[in-house]
């Protein structure tokens, strides 16, 4: 009984093996382009040697192990045999290397085991780089294509946005197999670091772009500001007028220079910080934003009362 299940077990290894089922996983084995690539068997060494291992390739011999090994042209610095489990090591790939891969091993028991597999050789991805815009771009006005290219195979392309990954919807399109993302329009929300992952079973590379959205647009007047504003700009006018009497009493009880010391005081006031508020209150807040979109690159709010505000009502 037992012996009985002992033999129907080792026939069934025995036929599996023989049609080269299980010797090698599932699925090919890949490699990269001067690197290295491992056939193991999942064979357990013997009590007894193998009497005869033969590796090919489309056919054509990589080893032949006896007693003596006869190896292949162009594998007898690149192959590593191991004799008690048939496995098989070839290093420095070339493309020229990817292939079908088989393996005939002769048991000291005169059986035969087969096995094959398949080696898929890929070109390492390397100078992994995004090309994006190189315009400034403006909340809810820009669009932006980011586009990832690299050199050697490339099987899948994925990217992040500040380490999450980035997905599609909204105003995020991807096109040209993940190559290419198109933003329309861009968000303020959207600036930050997008990284691009190339990869393939054997490699990868990825590069990185740093994404500004210019948000300029200057909060709407609160209250309070509009009141501050209100008040600035009566104490502008108390000071010009106060500059204008003084000026004209001055001139008048000067007989000389009159000119030149009235004119210095009025400009003065004129160029203090409170009058270039006072065009902004004329103008109310919701006039700012679009002027200021298109004539400034600065990334940053200006501050409030800078020239930038007169430059932007001219
Ligand atoms: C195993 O392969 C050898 C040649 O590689 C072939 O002669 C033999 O018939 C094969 N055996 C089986 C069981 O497939
Ligand atoms: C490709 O990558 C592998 C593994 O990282 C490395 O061993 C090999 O030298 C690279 N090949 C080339 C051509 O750079
Ligand atoms: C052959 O492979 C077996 C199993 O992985 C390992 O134990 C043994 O050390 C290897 N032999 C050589 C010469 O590398
Ligand atoms: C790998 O192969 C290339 C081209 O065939 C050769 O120039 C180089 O010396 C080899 N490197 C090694 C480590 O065998
Ligand atoms: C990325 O692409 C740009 C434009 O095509 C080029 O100027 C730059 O040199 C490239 N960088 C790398 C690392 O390939
Ligand atoms: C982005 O690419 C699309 C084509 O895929 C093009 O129609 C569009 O004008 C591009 N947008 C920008 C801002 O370059
Ligand atoms: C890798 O790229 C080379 C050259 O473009 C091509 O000949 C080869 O078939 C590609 N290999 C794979 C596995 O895609």
């Amino acid at each position: 009984m037992e012996t009985a299940v002992a033999i129907s077990l080792t026939l069934f290894i025995l036929t599996g093996l023989c049609a080269g089922q299980g010797l090698f996983p599932q699925g090919s084995v890949n490699g990269a382009e001067g690197g290295t690539a491992m056939f193991i068997t999942n064979l357990i060494p013997p009590a007894q040697p193998f009497i005869i291992i033969s590796w090919t390739v489309g056919g054509a011999n990589i080893i032949t192990s006896t007693s003596d090994d006869s190896i292949g042209p162009g594998y007898g610095d690149r192959i590593t045999l191991n004799k008690t489990t048939g496995s098989l090591e070839l290093r420095n790939l070339t493309l020229a290397d990817s292939g079908g891969y088989r393996v005939a091993i002769t048991t000291a028991t005169a059986e035969t085991i087969n096995g094959s597999t398949e080696l898929v050789v890929y070109e390492n991805v390397s100078d992994a780089n995004i090309t994006g815009p190189s315009n400034n771009l403006f909340a809810d006005v820009s669009s932006a294509n980011l586009t990832c290219e690299a050199a050697g195979n490339i099987t899948t392309i994925q990217w992040t946005k500040e380490g999450q990954p980035l997905s599609a919807g909204g105003n995020i399109l991807f096109s040209e197999e993940n190559r290419k993302v198109s933003i329309s329009p861009v968000k303020r929300h959207d600036s930050g670091e997008y990284v691009c992952k190339l990869t393939n079973p054997a490699s990868s590379a990825t590069a990185s772009y740093r994404m500004i959205v210019n948000y300029k647009t200057p909060p709407p007047l609160s209250p309070e500001g509009a009141a501050g504003i209100a008040v600035a700009v009566m104490l502008v006018v108390v000071a010009v007028a106060l500059g204008l009497y003084f000026g004209l009493t001055h001139q008048r009880n000067n007989s000389t220079n009159t000119t030149e010391t009235g004119s210095s005081h009025a400009p003065d006031t004129n160029h203090g910080p409170g009058t270039s508020l006072a065009p902004d209150t004329s103008h109310g807040p919701g006039a700012k934003g679009g002027r200021v979109y298109e004539n400034l690159g600065p990334p940053l709010p200006p501050p409030r009362g800078s020239n930038i505000y007169n430059r932007s009502i001219k």
